[in-house]
Parts: structure tokens; sequence; C-alpha cells
């Protein structure tokens, strides 16, 4: 009814509009009063964390998103080396693990059967596993070493939106909670970073505020057949949940690429109006910034039409947009948490435009617990 789905036509409106309460609510009470972080509940010793000397991150679906970034939040922050692969691919091949392995699986429900298998082929090489998950005490928290839920609520809607937000929110809780404990050189970084945290959900507020514009660009895209997503460094993951929402609720085809690999292939696909999303990282990492901006220039001297999301105050990019969606300035490693809300709103009103249910796409479930 209109009343569950709190005056929205449908669930993923509302959960997406849920966002900052979901980002605030994960938060809540891990943040110590002198500015420490606080993850007891995990179940992990910390002396168990200062052992550990590699990390496997294992998902599926969003969670393999939310899992990617992490890789780069725990290797800067953690400085641990760190892996993440597909659940169903990490299962099926050999991979070394010793007790002094992280795993940890991610996932919305705690009951994909791929992510489930993997958490119990991790814990028989005597690995520990930590899940992130969103459901009390379901089948995958109940069976790891530790946990560290997200409190997104309940989420209805097929496509995930605010139970990714607060994994990504999980995913820097424990890369930041493991420098702590470890005690990296990033010690002033570390403590800055976690009181940045507090502020996300009044960023992403500010983004949902701004996203008018992203519905009437969807719909004028409406009778298009492909689009292409591209990013860097972080901006990588969040273009193939781009790709990925857009497939799983317009049934358009989508393909999110990494920057860099254009030349070497997905260029070969840039035609005249082609639409393109480009995440463009802050400029505060001009290495990154700079080589996003020529990539641009390059795809729309081919003729694409381009849909940038860039940070506010970022000039350097507007020449070249045909389209430019502003997110808050925050640094690299956070920028998947605004950055995806724009790509969240874009699919949902370019599958609505196109007549479809965004809460039930056809062929997909919530959860899948069959492999
Ligand atoms: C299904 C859903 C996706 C979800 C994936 C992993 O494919 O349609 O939205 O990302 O499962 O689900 P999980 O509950 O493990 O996060």
């Amino acid at each position: 009814s209109a009343a569950e789905k709190g005056g929205h036509d449908y669930f993923m409106l509302k959960e997406i509009a849920e966002q900052p309460r979901a980002v605030a609510d994960t938060l809540l009470g891990r943040v110590g009063a002198d500015g420490r972080l606080t993850l007891d509940e995990m179940r992990l010793s910390d002396q168990q964390l200062r052992d550990v000397e590699k990390i496997i991150i294992v998902a599926c679906g969003t969670a393999y998103h939310a899992g990617m970034i992490a890789k780069y939040a725990i290797e800067h922050w953690a400085q641990i080396p760190c892996e993440v692969e597909l659940a169903s691919e990490f299962r099926y091949r050999d991979p070394i693990l010793t007790r002094t392995t992280l795993v940890i699986a991610i996932s919305q429900s705690g009951e994909t059967m791929d992510t489930l298998m993997a958490v119990r082929h991790a814990r028989e090489q005597r690995a520990n596993v930590l899940g992130i998950c969103n459901v009390n005490g379901s089948t995958i928290p109940r069976e790891c070493d530790g946990v560290l839920y997200t409190h997104a609520g309940p989420e209805i809607a097929v496509a995930s939106t605010k139970a990714f937000l607060t994994q990504l929110v999980a995913v820097y809780l424990i890369a930041l909670y493991l420098a702590q404990v470890r005690g990296t050189k990033w010690g002033d970084e570390v403590f800055a970073m976690i009181q940045l945290l507090a502020t996300m959900p009044e960023k992403v507020e500010a983004v949902l505020g701004t996203v008018e514009p992203v519905r009437e660009l969807a719909r004028s895209l409406a009778n298009e057949r492909c689009v292409l997503f591209l990013g860097r460094h972080v901006g990588f993951p969040v273009a193939l949940e781009g790709a990925l929402k857009l497939k799983e609720l317009a049934y358009m085809h989508a393909e999110g690429f990494a920057a860099g690999e254009l030349k070497h292939g997905p260029i070969a696909l840039i035609e005249q109006d082609l639409p393109v999303v480009v995440v463009v990282p802050p400029r505060a990492r001009p290495i990154l910034h700079d080589k996003i901006v020529s990539n641009i220039q390059e795809i729309r001297a081919r003729g694409a039409r381009t849909i940038v999301i860039a940070e506010e105050g970022d000039e350097t990019v507007a020449p070249y947009a045909d389209t430019l969606i502003r997110v808050p300035a925050v640094p690299t490693l956070l920028q998947p948490l605004v950055a995806t809300v724009p790509l969240q709103v874009f699919a949902c009103e370019l599958a609505t435009a196109r007549g479809h249910d965004v809460d039930q796409p056809r062929n997909l479930a919530k959860s899948v617990t069959v492999e």
C-alpha cells in the first residue's frame, strides 16, 4: 500500500530517500566520545585483528561492489593486502587461506547461497570470517566468527540502495578500526576520517535534494539502447554499480568500465550520441582527477553524450559535460557514498519511464538462496 511505501510510488524510492538515516544509524554508537571507534560487538578481538596478514572479501551483486570499494579503503588505511572476489568464484578455486587470513563476507540478506558457501569454505580452511549483514540473526552472521551489522532497516525493493550505502559505511568502519588497532602511519588521517563519516548523512541528504535534473535526464534517455559508465579508483565500482542498477531495473545494456581501460577496448564502442556517465574523482587527487578529465575529452571528441558526476566547485569538467551532476566535495575514498545516489535515482527513473515496476524487476530475486 501507499502507506507502507511512506507516500512513495515504490519501495525503492522510499529506500533511496531513507539513505541519510540508514547511514546515520549504521554509525550510531560506533564512534566514542574520544573520537575513536568502538566495534567490540564484532566479536573478533583486537589481537585477532592485529594478527591479520591478508584480507579476502567475498560477496555477490551490489554487495560485491561494496567489497571492491572496501579493498581501496583497507589497503590505504589499514595497510593490509586485500583481495575481493565474487563469492561464486572464490568457492570453486583453491584460495590460499590461513589462520591469519580474514575473510569478510558482505551480504544484505545474510542468506545468499553463493556467499554462504564461500563462508563455509573459508571456515573449513581455518580463516576467520567476519560478516557484514543487514538482517539480524540470518544464516551468514550465524555462521561467521564475527559480524558487523548494517542498520539500513528492512530493504524491500529487489535492487539494493540503502543497504549498499550502509555496507560502505561498514567497510569504512572496519578499515578505520583496523588502522586504529594496528596503529598505522595514517593515525591523524584515520582520526579525521572518523569525524568526517559523521557528516556523511547530511551530505547524502544534500545529494537527494539536487536530483531533480537527474530525473529529467533519465526520462530524456528512456529510448536509448545502451549506457556506458566510466570511473577510476573507487569511482570504478561506482560505475559498475550504476550499470548494474540500469540492467536490473531498466533492462538496458549497460556496462561499467575502469576509465584507464578505455583505450584498451571500450573506446571502440563510442558512437555519436551514446550516453556515457563519468564519475570524476575529487580535485584533491589530481593524479586521478586529471586523467578522467582527458578521458571525458576523448569520448566527447568521438561524439559521446557526456553525463559527468563531479564535486561541487570543480569547474575543469564543465566545458566537456553535456550534463553535469554535482555531488558534495568529500575525500576520494568516501566519494562513493555521494556519487552512487544520483545513479540509483537515474536507473529508477529511467526504468519507470520505460514502464517497469522497479520494486519487482523481471527474473530477479531479492535474495538468491540457491547456488
Ligand atoms: C541478488 C539481489 C541483489 C543483491 C545480491 C546479493 O542478486 O537481486 O540486489 O545485491 O543478490 O544479495 P545479498 O543479500 O547477499 O547482499
